[in-house]
């Protein structure tokens, strides 16, 4: 697809144009914009940013499509489902469009980075005026510049590999949990994953980016850091030097993090983790598939026994250590005996909670053109069965928090019953206990009393 280039259209091009088109667009009420993030973190973090690129041009903010001038969706490309849903939610732009053309839409983010996404926008969906991908951040203003004042349509997908752009600050909409990315992009082509080409190569913030960003955060009362990254191990100045780094900030705050590559997780990590008193003790570790040779399929670059290396050291240093995992069904030419091996691993490592999914072939990737002779259907049952399994595990192994005390970041209101308060443990485990709402967003001590598969009960201490 041709790029449409978006710089040199308007000459006339600056921010103070930008704010009084807006305003001779939309008149005297200020226009609303209508942002929605897919996926992950990462991608949410990026959403932050255009919030704040957008509020400072004269716009507010709404969760209503029909009140919105500006809809923009953030998009993720990782798995089929959640291109499907985007694709469905521009289908009901349409009519939008129609009774009010006025309104812009916008289709950005990992999905829109694909060229044949925006190719199939540009041709079967005129009710996008916007597309842009993952590195067009920067030109945000000068786009919906161009959009407003010629009212043609742009596309810009262009991949640069530029230097990260310190001036641009997330509007964060949660006030006790932040993220904070540390990295950006993907060096590792795992065979089935589109994130290396929608997000290209590692980027790395420096340390004193990172440390001052953290430092303001908790200066402003945030509880709750975590640092992003698709790969945290491979973060250019020493990941473990980092978190020590961090851990020397003063305040009441934990840290977290992810995700973290188990070939590049290592006893040096762990031992970060365990010396830095803000760091939570827990590593997601996505193992993906219990199987050395769907491992090796998938270009992960271990086997299952040096990832349970990982996991031996960690818990022969303390018993309780959390790991939570990744893992993918029906990797193109699993058997159902190769699946047996990740339902075996998964009783044997003992995860707090596994995120597993079925395999989506992603156009570009490697794994696209292996042969796979396992139907979804099918899949769906092995799925549920890796989750039967999962959930007998955890019970077991939640209880052992049972009669310990655990230091529980407090969210707001819990499932069980209304005077009861869910939060999260330093392990990322649900906490539910009685408690007032005023508590929510800060530090308590909860004794557990029970363990049950989704969460822990607890009582105040
Ligand atoms: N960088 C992270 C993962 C980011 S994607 C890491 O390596 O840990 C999050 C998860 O989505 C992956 O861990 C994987 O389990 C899943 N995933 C990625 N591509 C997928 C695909 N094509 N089909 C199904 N699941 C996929
Ligand atoms: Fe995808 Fe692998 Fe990179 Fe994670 S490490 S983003 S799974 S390519
Ligand atoms: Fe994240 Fe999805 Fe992109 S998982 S990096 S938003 S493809």
């Amino acid at each position: 697809m041709k790029n449409e280039s978006i710089c040199c259209i308007n000459n006339d091009f600056s921010i103070d144009n930008l704010k009084n088109l807006v305003t001779a667009t939309y008149g005297d009420t200020q226009p609303l914009c209508y942002l929605h993030s897919f996926g992950c973190q990462q991608n949410a973090t990026d959403g932050e940013k255009l919030k704040n690129l957008i509020s400072k041009i004269g716009y507010g903010f709404t969760d209503e499509t029909e009140k919105a001038s500006l809809i923009i969706l953030n998009t993720c490309a990782v798995r089929e489902h959640a291109e499907d849903r985007v694709f469905g939610n521009i289908g009901r732009f349409k009519r939008l469009k129609k009774e009010k053309p006025d309104t812009i839409i916008c289709i950005c983010g990992c999905m829109a980075q694909q060229k044949h996404i925006a190719e199939r926008i540009k041709n079967n969906y005129r009710q996008v005026d916007l597309v842009f991908g993952t590195f067009a951040l920067n030109e945000f203003y000068e786009m919906l510049y161009n959009v407003l004042k010629t009212k043609s349509r742009v596309f810009n997908i262009t991949e640069r590999q530029e230097e990260i752009n310190e001036n641009f600050k997330q509007l964060r909409d949660n006030k006790v949990k932040a993220s904070v990315p540390i990295m950006y992009g993907c060096n590792n082509f795992c065979t089935y994953c589109i994130v290396p080409y929608v997000r290209g190569r590692e980027r790395s913030r420096t340390v004193e980016a990172v440390y001052n960003e953290v430092s303001d955060l908790v200066a402003d009362g945030y509880k709750e850091i975590t640092l992003l990254g698709q790969n945290v191990n491979s973060y250019s100045y020493g990941f473990p030097m980092l978190l020590r780094k961090l851990n020397t900030i003063d305040g009441d705050f934990r840290i977290r993090f992810m995700s973290s590559h188990p070939k590049d997780a290592t006893y040096e990590l762990i031992d970060a983790i365990l010396e830095c008193d803000k760091v939570c003790k827990h590593l997601h570790l996505p193992m993906q598939s219990g199987c050395d040779r769907v491992l090796k399929e998938m270009n992960r670059r271990y086997t299952i026994e040096e990832y349970a290396k990982i996991i031996d050291y960690a818990r022969n240093k303390k018993p309780d250590f959390s790991f939570t995992s990744d893992i993918i069904v029906g990797f193109p030419g699993e058997t159902y005996e190769e699946f047996c091996e990740t339902k075996k691993a998964v009783k044997r490592f003992k995860f707090d909670n596994i995120y597993s999914f079925i395999y989506s072939k992603r156009k570009g990737t490697k794994a696209e053109l292996m042969e796979d002779n396992v139907s979804d259907k099918q899949k769906g049952l092995w799925l549920r069965e890796l989750l039967l399994e999962h959930r007998e595990v955890t019970v077991s192994w939640l209880s052992r928090f049972v009669g310990k005390t655990l230091r529980v970041l407090a969210d707001g209101e819990g499932r069980t019953s209304e005077n009861h308060l869910q939060g999260r443990s330093d392990e990322n485990i649900i906490v539910e206990f009685i408690g007032d709402k005023s508590l929510t967003g800060s530090f308590v001590d909860v004794k557990i009393n029970k363990a049950m598969n989704w969460a822990l009960l607890g009582e105040i201490v």
